[in-house]
């Protein structure tokens, strides 16, 4: 009873839930933080947070290659049926529905989710994953925000928070969500892909381990951990 969590690089990640896999976000195709090939990625469950290209480049194509069932908001729930993928559930901000894998709700994330040619892809989201026993928060691309910690109030196991600044919160309103949400272990992402997010993510879990009771890790792109 595991889950193995590896982050690709950017916002995209995989969780191996006993043998169950969930792709988040998958941008792999133009990351220059990714040594993964879209083509060979398996995906049982598609989650996406919102419509940007960088969280959603190769989600169309795995999609319809693995039959993967799609997880995200209702506007871009209605743009993969459009574009021929009907293997879709809907849901939105606070909404949770028991998935065979698992209970997986959507949180309220501060940002945008326009698609690359400007249509709307609803309101953008985290996810609050309870999985094998294991509740996992995956930001998305947010500001900081006080409710944070009703959501911390669910008792974490991991929280994946965005550190680079610019398009999301930066290391110090990333260590202000830290303190809110208090999971055991926080894992910083959406950074270091290009120049205008680059953190030095060392320095930033170094303040969120001396600053919070939580465990920080820290993966190099492709890296992964196991969460038991
Ligand atoms: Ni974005
Ligand atoms: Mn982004």
């Amino acid at each position: 009873m595991t889950v193995k969590v590896t982050w690709h690089g950017h916002a995209t990640l995989s969780l191996d839930v006993n043998g169950q896999k969930v792709l988040v976000d998958p941008f792999f195709s133009g990351n220059p933080a990714c040594k993964t090939n879209a083509d060979n990625v398996e995906a049982d469950y598609i989650l996406i947070t919102h419509a940007h290209g960088d969280h959603m480049a190769d989600a169309l194509p795995i999609a319809k290659r693995t039959g993967a069932l799609v997880i995200t908001n209702f506007e871009i729930g209605n743009w993969m049926i459009a574009n021929g993928h009907s293997n879709v559930h809907q849901q939105h901000i606070g909404g949770g529905y028991y998935h065979p894998i698992g209970y997986i709700k959507l949180t309220i994330a501060f940002h945008g989710s326009s698609f690359n040619d400007g249509s709307y892809g609803g309101m953008p989201s985290g996810f609050l994953l309870n999985v094998d026993e294991k509740r996992i928060y995956i930001a998305g691309d947010t500001a900081v925000y006080s409710d944070m910690a009703l959501i911390g109030r669910y008792g974490l196991d991991l929280a994946i928070l965005p550190i680079g600044d610019n398009f999301t919160m930066g290391p110090d309103d990333a260590l202000l969500a830290a303190k809110f949400l208090k999971a055991k272990t926080v894992m910083p992402y959406h950074y270091n892909t290009w120049p205008p997010i680059e953190q030095d993510c060392q320095t930033w879990s170094a303040q969120v381990r001396s600053e919070t009771s939580s465990n920080v890790i820290v993966l190099d792109p492709e890296g992964s951990f196991t969460l038991d």
